[in-house]
């Protein structure tokens, strides 16, 4: 099957201020978007993201590597007739209406009044803002603005979606509404391609994601293979035991109220503590894997 996105080998460096050599900001790139993916593109700032996805959209010449939208080189302007985009800061002119903005957009990809009236209709019902279209941009909020700019990068029906940042500034019921109308749009077909360095964005929704650290990808997989299944340590809850009693069995941790939290690095290490427990007729509360956090994960790959 063809692929949605393909990026090979990417390759980018900016000039440095004074122009006298050049920063590599990112040192090749691979990934492959299949269709009808929601796919996430996980890293901090500073890492990548914003650059990769102006090569992408052939915003940025690369150095070296190739991209191709749905099979075509991202460079023909076929390509970019099945994309759309989502900037990571839309800014939008303020007095103009959010009709008049889609109205606009379907003008640009040379649509007739009827045409429009109807496109512009449907992504207005599609993104929920049907009924608010004649509100002034200037006037939205941050969750109206995101929509009025998704609702624009979907004007001309793409059949790939690339947002930056789409869920930034967003409060928790704007980046739930916002993650049912993404996944609303993979259930119409589509393949979105998006970024963020927040890894809650990522759950719940994604088919697979990239994590990009300092130009580089450091993983790439489903979300769950990649972070949850990595237990970093265990934390045992210890009841019953007073301190002095833990600390002769071996039990020495964090005390926190009359309970002894044990931090614990293997399960051999968890059952023997468990019998040591046991001895001196304690209790186990709880035992917590805790797991992997894509933080963790960030600084292993940034310390290396
Ligand atoms: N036009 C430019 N000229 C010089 N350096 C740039 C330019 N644009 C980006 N950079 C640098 O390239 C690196 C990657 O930037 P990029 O915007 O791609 O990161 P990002 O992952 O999108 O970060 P954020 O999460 O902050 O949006 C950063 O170090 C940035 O300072
Ligand atoms: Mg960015």
């Amino acid at each position: 099957m063809m692929a949605a996105i393909e990026i090979q080998g990417l390759e980018k460096s900016y000039p440095s201020t004074f122009g006298t050599r050049r920063i590599p900001v990112l040192r090749g790139i691979n990934l492959t978007v299949e269709p009808g993916q929601i796919y996430g593109f996980l890293g901090p700032n500073g890492a990548g993201k914003t650059t990769t996805i102006k090569c992408m959209l052939g915003l940025l010449r690369p150095d070296r590597g190739n991209i191709r939208l749905l099979g075509r080189d991202s460079n023909s302007l076929e390509s970019r007739r099945h994309l759309g985009f989502l900037p990571e800061n839309p800014y939008f002119y303020e007095y103009l209406t959010i009709r008049e903005l889609l109205g606009f957009t379907g003008r640009l990809f040379g649509m007739s009044p009827a045409e429009r009236k109807r496109r512009v209709e449907e992504v207005l019902r599609q993104v929920g803002l049907w009924g608010r279209e004649e509100t002034k941009l200037g006037k939205c909020s941050k969750g109206m603005i995101q929509r009025a700019g998704l609702a624009q990068a979907l004007v001309q029906d793409p059949e790939v979606l690339i947002l930056d940042e789409p869920f930034s500034g967003l409060d928790p019921v704007g980046r739930k509404e916002l993650r049912d109308l993404v996944l609303s749009l993979k259930h119409s077909g589509r393949t979105i391609f998006f970024s963020s360095h927040i890894l809650q964005d990522m759950e719940l929704m994604v088919d697979r994601v990239a994590i990009i650290i300092n130009g580089r990808l450091v993983r790439e997989g489903h979300l769950d293979e990649l972070i949850s299944r990595s237990v970093r340590h265990y934390e045992l809850v210890v009841e019953g035991v007073d301190e002095k009693a833990a600390a002769r069995a071996g039990l020495s941790g964090e005390r926190r109220d009359n309970r002894t939290i044990i931090r614990v690095e293997t399960l051999e290490e968890v059952n023997s503590k468990i019998r040591a427990v046991q001895s001196v007729s304690g209790r186990i509360a709880a035992m917590i894997p805790v797991k992997l956090t894509l933080e963790d994960i960030f600084m292993r790959e940034v310390g290396k």
